[in-house]
């Protein structure tokens, strides 16, 4: 099985205006392509970090975080996240909301509205379309 995300002897220091909060350390972690893996852990233990770390949303201080063997540089469109608190933008509309990550690559309008829209009535949110989630 070929490795999917590696974490290796990572740390993560948090600068505060309080000074630093080390948030990792020493962290090691396979992955494997295909698998399904779940952080347990205390709240504060450091998941979410772990997770900021995997998207290229974070720079590790220590060690070397890889995705495909890749060196995890930024973020990239072959890696999603979703995150731990809803980042809805409140101006926009839900459909805009859902069309965003379509917009920021620059993808064809036309399709990209339709998908949006039956990923929409997937969910049951097809009346919803134009409102504001505020
Ligand atoms: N932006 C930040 N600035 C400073 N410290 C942070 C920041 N984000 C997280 N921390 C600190 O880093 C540590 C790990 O936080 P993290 O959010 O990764 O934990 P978690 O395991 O996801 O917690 P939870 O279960 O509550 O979601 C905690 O001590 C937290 O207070
Ligand atoms: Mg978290």
């Amino acid at each position: 099985m070929s490795v999917a995300l590696e974490l290796r002897d990572v740390g993560l220091r948090y600068s505060t205006r309080r000074g630093e909060i080390e948030a990792l350390a020493g962290v090691d972690l396979c992955v494997g392509e295909g698998e399904f893996v779940a952080l347990l852990g205390p709240s504060g233990c450091g998941k979410s970090t772990i997770l900021k770390l995997a998207a290229g949303l974070l720079a590790a201080t220590t060690g070397q975080v890889q995705v495909a063997s890749q060196e995890v540089a930024g973020p990239s469109q072959h890696t999603g996240v979703v995150f731990q608190k809803p980042n809805l933008l409140p101006w926009k509309s839900v459909l805009n909301n859902v069309l965003l990550p379509a917009r920021t690559l620059g993808l064809p309008v036309v399709p990209a509205r339709q998908r949006a829209l039956q990923l929409l009535a997937l969910v049951g949110l097809s009346d919803f379309a134009h409102d504001y989630s505020f």
